[in-house]
């Protein structure tokens, strides 16, 4: 008689998008290149035109955001409490304009970085609705 088979449990704990993406210096490697994008798509330059001249403290901020938000360290909420991102952004006309620019941005840097296909996409599904909601010129 066959001795019983003993089911194989994989006790690893499943790696989070911040993981799988590179940890912090891939977050860092994406920011540094979507703003490089803003810097130079003309669809973006009135967003960028919204952020100040020096673009180190905005980026900082934002890799920052984005590893928490993959499921890295809570640097962010640390320092600067809860996101409410709607109310940060209040000040910044957003339109379907504007949310496109933004996701185009970032559509290019997870190109640029050789972020892997199917997290791509799954991310950017994610930073759409993110980046709709925020919407607030009522187009
Ligand atoms: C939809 C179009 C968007 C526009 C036009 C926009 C524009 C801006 C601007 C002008 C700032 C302030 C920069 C500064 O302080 O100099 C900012 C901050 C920020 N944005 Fe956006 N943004 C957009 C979408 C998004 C999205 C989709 C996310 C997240 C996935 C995001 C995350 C952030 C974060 C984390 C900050 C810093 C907030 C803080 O001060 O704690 N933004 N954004």
């Amino acid at each position: 008689m066959n001795p019983p088979t003993i089911p194989v449990v994989d006790v690893r704990p499943a790696a989070t998008h911040f993981e799988s993406i590179g940890a912090e210096p891939a977050v860092i490697r994406i920011v540094d290149a979507f703003y490089r994008q803003m810097d130079t798509r003309p669809e973006a330059r009135e967003i960028r035109a919204m952020h100040g001249p020096d673009l180190a403290p905005v980026k900082a901020v934002l890799v920052r955001y984005l590893c928490e938000w993959l499921g890295g360290p809570k640097h962010y909420s640390v320092e600067r409490g809860h996101p409410r991102l709607r109310m940060r952004h209040a000040a910044f006309p957003i339109g379907a304009a504007e949310r496109d620019a933004w996701l185009a941005c970032m559509r290019a840097a997870l190109d640029e970085t050789g972020t892997d296909c199917a997290l791509r996409d799954m991310l950017m599904q994610a930073f759409f609705r993110i980046a709709d909601w925020m919407r607030n010129t009522g187009n």
